[in-house]
């Protein structure tokens, strides 16, 4: 058990999609941490979402509370936080998953669309871990986990708002880090390229999933359970010296392009 005795705060731990197939994320770090010994406070927008989450671990043996709340809410993200401390007296894990995507070119996007995307998927992270660094502080210490894109560092055109904010979400994860590496909080950020999720399902079609195939060194799209591996890692002791960091889940394809020649 690798986070056996630890309680972890996973903000969107629900998932889009039905019961009983592809994982999200989310879903997917909340069930391995679990697994893993941790106390859950399965946290989304989605009430039900969160719920179907907590009985999947419930179902598996594990402990775990839903709560609903929106990460770009400061009320909600303080809420969220005081819950896992009533429910489970402690918070020594917080998984920051939440991460929203908008395909749109920059000339065709509102200023409303872009505001929505920065107020989600950067302030969210922001709000979150304000409130969760507070009792991290008080408590000896704990880790944040934030969830990036590869897209951030090397963007594909049509989706600015998201890759731009998943930028700032690695420049956030350093910041946290250095701020707040002398109370023995760790903060690293997880760096997914193309996950076969259900999120993935809604916005590609099958023919844009062959072309994406082509791109990925391993030449398969990854899982959600393997996102949460990482999730686990950083989360775990056994990255007790690491802080500041980035680890790609990608396929390869930050290294480089399957045979070309
Ligand atoms: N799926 C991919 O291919 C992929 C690739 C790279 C990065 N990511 C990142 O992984 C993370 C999870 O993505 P996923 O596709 O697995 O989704 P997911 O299945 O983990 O679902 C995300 C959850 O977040 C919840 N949510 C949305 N807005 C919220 C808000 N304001 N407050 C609280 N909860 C909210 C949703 O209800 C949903 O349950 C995101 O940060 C995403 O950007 C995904």
């Amino acid at each position: 058990m690798r986070v056996q005795g630890k309680v972890a705060l996973v903000a969107g731990a629900g998932m889009m999609g039905p019961p009983g197939g592809k994982l999200g994320n989310g879903r997917a770090a909340a069930v391995l941490l679990a697994k893993e010994g941790a106390r859950v406070v399965a946290a989304d927008k989605s009430r039900e979402a969160a719920e179907a989450t907590v009985a999947v671990i419930k179902g598996n043996g594990g402990e775990a509370v839903a709560i609903q709340g929106d990460v770009s809410k400061e009320t909600d993200a303080r809420r969220m936080v005081e819950a896992t401390l009533e429910h489970y007296g402690k918070l020594d894990i917080l998984d920051n998953n939440v991460g929203i995507f908008l395909s749109r070119d920059i000339i065709d996007m509102s200023e409303e669309e872009w505001d929505h995307i920065m107020a989600v998927n950067v302030k969210g992270i922001f709000l979150m871990s304000k409130h969760a660094i507070k009792v991290m502080m008080n408590s000896g210490g704990g880790t944040i986990v934030n969830i990036s894109t590869i897209w951030a560092q090397q963007p594909s055109p049509g989706a600015a708002a998201y890759n731009t904010s998943k930028a700032a979400v690695m420049a956030l994860t350093k910041c946290m880090a250095v701020e707040y590496a002398p109370y023995g909080i760790r903060v690293n950020c997880v760096v997914p390229a193309v996950i076969d999720t259900p999120l993935f399902d809604s916005v590609v079609t099958p023919e844009g999933k062959e072309k994406r195939l082509e791109r990925i060194p391993l030449k398969r799209f990854g899982l959600a359970e393997e996102v949460a591996q990482a999730v686990l890692f950083f989360a775990s002791d056994e990255s007790a010296y690491t802080t500041g960091e980035t680890l790609l889940v990608d396929g390869g394809m930050m290294a480089g392009y399957p045979r070309f020649f």
